[in-house]
């Protein structure tokens, strides 16, 4: 997951900035990936006491293993924060995620979250944003849903893909994105699309960048 060296140095910095912003009490969602993870080790440095939610088991088992407190989504309607990594970052703030096939529950924690912080190595900073954008799809069905959604471009199931962690198909679309909202459109339009990989701008308030020590602050939403 290009975890080394450089890159984990600078996953490191964005994920101690944002552990900072975790105040006691606070209800925080945790994403998926390998910059999470470093988040998961900043979080457990600085003992903030908070209530933590994790959107995949992955990050779930990390986070128990290292004793942060991890409630199930359960009843909870609202986090004060939400943590995430990407793997794209349009200039305009629009994110691709989905690259650990998390992106669909990804998505609900974002948009239960008052603040949605992204934080970044600066290898996912992009001019113009490229596929693939991952989708997951029911598997009821999936073989239509596929068909469905070659109207909107070329789409493959991702090869050796693990079911989500709600039992949905992982593919990528692999055609030019142009016009994000379009795209988010046209995807989300077809029957049997869960979610896709594309957030928008409104959903995301701070975006961390890593540059070797320093971390770049773009502030998205209002
Ligand atoms: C998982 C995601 C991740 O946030 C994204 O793939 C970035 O991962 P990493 O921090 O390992 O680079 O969207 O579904």
């Amino acid at each position: 997951m290009g975890d080394q060296g450089a890159v984990g140095h600078e996953k490191s910095v964005v994920a101690r900035a944002a552990a900072g912003l975790v105040e006691p009490g606070m209800t925080v969602g945790l994403g998926t990936g390998s910059t999470v993870a470093h988040l998961l080790s900043a979080l457990v440095r600085r003992g903030t006491p908070a209530t933590y939610v994790a959107t995949s088991p992955h990050t779930e088992e990390q986070a128990r293993a290292l004793r942060l407190r991890v409630l199930p989504f359960g009843t909870i309607e609202r986090f004060d924060l939400a943590i995430d990594g990407a793997d794209q970052v349009a200039p305009d703030g629009w994110l691709v995620k989905g690259g650990g096939a998390a992106h669909t529950r990804e998505k609900v924690v974002a948009a239960t979250a008052d603040r949605f912080v992204v934080i970044v190595d600066s290898t996912k900073p992009v001019a113009v944003l490229a596929p693939p954008v991952p989708i997951e799809i029911l598997s009821f069905g999936g073989a239509s849903t596929l068909r469905r959604l070659a109207a909107v471009g070329p789409v493959r199931l991702r090869s050796g893909a693990v079911p989500s962690p709600d039992g949905g198909l992982i593919c990528d679309y692999l055609g030019a994105v142009g016009d994000p909202e379009r795209l988010a459109a046209a995807l989300q339009s077809v029957p049997g699309v869960v979610a896709h990989g594309l957030f928008p701008p409104r959903m995301v308030a701070d975006v961390l960048v890593g540059r070797g020590d320093e971390v770049e602050w773009r502030r998205t939403a209002p």
